[in-house]
């Protein structure tokens, strides 16, 4: 078995006396798709926070490409490779679609892909920007200003930000969030779309949209990893059902 791209090991989070991360273990493989699900509160998005240096782990190991990142500043894990969108929205509303694209592409040294197929030559900001406008379907609105787009563009803009530092892993908090039924469909295929070279980690609550796009899935609750599995496994695991699934409520 190859190393896995991401490695997090028994890590914990506490908040005061709660526990919003508990001995959370999980493994991504390179050009894997996993989806993180559970319900509010589970610890999804505290599992982000530690992945990209926004919060401490309270205990254990979080290993990328086989190196130890507990402890680096949010930026220098970025540069390392991991890139991510929020839960709520993270744009320069002023500024045109361009050139929040342009910014986030600016403010990564490395190489480049071509996000619409595979691994590319050095491309440009200006290049890169407009190469992530059309991956994100909002190539015909980079004069736009950010705010001016309506929520799915929106969403979908923050999406191609994240793309255009061109990360090795991209982790995603509820892209679908808000969304309508066919600004949904429109980010699943987006997503489907992007190269596999881009391993991606993703916090979704919309099944539709976990079924379609994971590899695998690991359900998060009350901070800890109840089950792990391919959609199948975790359609048919009775536990996922009696904490999320089947409850209908609790999202
Ligand atoms: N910065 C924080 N300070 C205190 N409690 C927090 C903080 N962030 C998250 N929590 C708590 O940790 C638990 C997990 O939160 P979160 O990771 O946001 O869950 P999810 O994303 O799965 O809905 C919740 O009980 C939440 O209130
Ligand atoms: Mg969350």
């Amino acid at each position: 078995m190859t190393a896995p791209l991401l490695a997090i090991e028994h890590v914990s989070r506490h908040f005061g006396a709660l526990s919003a991360l508990n001995g959370v273990s999980l493994s991504v493989a390179a050009r894997e798709r996993r989806a993180v699900i559970g319900p509010n509160g589970a610890g999804k998005t505290t599992l982000f926070n530690v992945i990209t240096g926004q919060l401490a782990p309270s205990a254990g190991a979080i290993r990328f490409e086989g190196r130890a990142i507990v402890g680096l500043a949010p930026h220098a894990i970025a540069r390392r490779g991991i890139s991510r969108s929020f839960q709520r929205t993270n744009l320069f509303p002023r500024l045109a679609v361009g050139e929040n694209l342009r910014l986030a592409a600016a403010a990564d040294g490395r190489g480049s892909w071509n996000v619409l197929g595979s691994v590319d030559r050095l491309a440009a900001p200006l290049g890169r920007a407009r190469e992530v406008a059309e991956a994100v379907g909002l190539a015909e609105r980079l004069a736009e200003p950010a705010g001016r787009l309506s929520y799915g563009e929106q969403r979908q803009l923050e999406v191609g930000v994240a793309l255009a530092t061109v990360p090795r892993l991209l982790l995603l908090d509820e892209p679908t969030a808000g969304m309508s039924p066919e600004e949904t469909a429109r980010m699943t295929r987006l997503l489907q779309a992007l190269p596999r070279e881009m391993t991606l980690l993703i916090i979704e609550h919309d099944m539709d949209v976990v079924f379609s796009l994971a590899d695998r899935i690991s359900v998060l609750h009350h901070g800890e990893v109840l089950c792990e599995g391919t959609p199948d496994e975790v359609r048919a695991d009775a536990r996922v059902y009696e904490v999320y699934l089947g409850t209908g409520d609790d999202r």
